[in-house]
């Protein structure tokens, strides 16, 4: 592997490098890994961003303290700087995600003692009903399995986390999904901006009105762990309630919903690992780390230079976007033996999908704990699963990895695994 640094001219950059290209969305890892093996450090002059693919190289950037997330430190014109430019209502304090310390310790220590493994470990009972109900839902052999299944089990389970009624779980679904495709959008159209802002606001103003809820009646929920949560005395404002919960749904649904799907499609095009883990389910954990590391839900993440730096020789400015590819890190030739293969015993699972150092997904122990639970679940319904002729469609949402739609047929003896 070359270590040069230079920007190499037939390299691909700009869209070319999100999955609203369909070279890059039906296959990531063949365009990351020309770029990991062509340089260590690819500069994306479109986007204004500089790549970093080399698995230590990504592990160190995430884990620097001192490096930036808020957007707003960013130079103007580069990558991150433009993340907060896609959001329209940019005069706003931004979340947890995207948030410099002192205030990112502050909010992140008010909310995560509801995410510990302890806590969330708590949460399995209940996530398992989801699934079944979810499944019972299913009447037809041939489905969808994004819409029928994936897509609804994160966002019931988030919204019993919430304690939000039954009734509206749909209505909840139907704006955290329309935010959420803006969210991290830098090419979203005006139109789309319109729609996700509409939708953000829709959603902000049913979480007010629970929270006016949950003050008159404290529940064994998270808004109601949230009104009671205290750190030095001090409590979340109606505002900060609001943009959390509002992170909770964007930063967890999208890409638990794509874990799911993607670990789905592995172990179908995977027959023997597909047979592996129906024949001895207590594999299901380490299928699931194999899962994140193979197909990623979060292709990339990112931080902003604090200070110039030089990472991989190549120089990069104070306040440049450093954005991290967590898919290619994964599958770097020089930490995974056979890379590319879908190995659910594989001993080297430790993976980058959930990001790391202060912003380490905050979720990762409920997603973990929900698709352990939703595929054994769907396993269990059905002993035989295969995509059906209708295939499969990856969705365009810059920076996430998954499909829109998986065609599964359930009918026996079709020759299935
Ligand atoms: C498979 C599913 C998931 C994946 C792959 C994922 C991935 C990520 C990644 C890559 C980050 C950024 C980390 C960094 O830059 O270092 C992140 C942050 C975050 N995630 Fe997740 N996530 C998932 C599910 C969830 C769920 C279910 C929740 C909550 C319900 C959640 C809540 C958060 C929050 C709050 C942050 C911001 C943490 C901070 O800034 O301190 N995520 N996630």
């Amino acid at each position: 592997m070359s270590e040069q640094s230079t920007v190499d001219q037939t390299l691909p950059e700009g869209i070319e490098l999100t999955p609203l290209s369909d070279g890059f969305r039906q296959d990531p890892y063949g365009i990351l890994r020309r770029i990991q093996q062509q340089t260590s450090v690819h500069e994306d002059r479109q986007l204004k961003r500089f790549i970093y693919t080399h698995h230590d190289h990504v592990k160190d950037i995430l884990r620097d303290k001192d490096f930036w997330s808020d957007p707003r430190k960013g130079n103007p014109g580069t990558f991150m700087r433009e993340i907060l430019g896609s959001n329209s209502r940019a005069d706003e304090e931004p979340s947890m995600l995207l948030m410099d310390e002192p205030g990112h310790r502050r909010l992140r220590s008010l909310v995560s003692a509801s995410f510990t493994p302890a806590t969330v470990e708590r949460w399995r009972e209940r996530t398992r009903q989801v699934v079944e109900r979810v499944l019972d839902g299913i009447q037809t052999t041939e489905f969808n399995l994004i819409s029928d299944f994936a897509g609804p089990v994160p966002t019931v389970v988030i919204a019993e986390l919430l304690g939000i009624d039954p009734a509206k779980h749909d209505q909840f679904k139907t704006w955290s999904d329309e935010s959420v495709k803006t969210a991290f959008n830098p090419f979203a159209t005006e139109a789309q901006k319109a729609a996700g802002n509409a939708a953000s606001a829709a959603l902000e103003g049913f979480i007010a009105s629970e929270i006016k809820t949950r003050r008159q009646h404290l529940g064994q929920d998270l808004i109601s762990d949230m009104i009671r949560a205290e750190d030095n005395g001090e409590r979340l404002t109606e505002q900060e309630m609001i943009r959390q919960t509002n992170l909770l749904l964007v930063a967890g649904n999208v890409t638990t919903t794509d874990l799911i799907g993607n670990g789905i499609k592995a172990l179908i095009d995977h027959p023997q690992q597909l047979a592996k883990l129906r024949a001895d389910p207590s594999l299901i954990k380490n299928a699931v780390e194999e899962m994140l590391r193979y197909d990623s839900p979060v292709v990339n993440s990112g931080r902003i230079a604090n200070r110039d730096i030089n990472i991989g020789g190549c120089p990069v400015a104070k306040g440049e976007s450093l954005n991290t590819s967590l898919a290619a890190a994964n599958r770097d030739p020089a930490v995974y033996p056979d890379p590319d293969k879908f190995d659910i015993e594989r001993l080297d699972t430790h993976h980058q999908s959930f990001g790391g150092g202060r912003h380490l997904c905050l979720g990762a122990h409920l997603a973990r704990l929900e698709a352990q639970e939703a595929i054994l679940g769907l396993l269990r319904r059905y002993p035989n699963l295969r995509v059906s002729a209708r295939g499969h469609t990856y969705h365009a949402i810059p920076s996430f990895r998954g499909m829109s739609e998986l065609w599964l047929d359930s009918t026996p003896d079709t020759g299935g695994a």
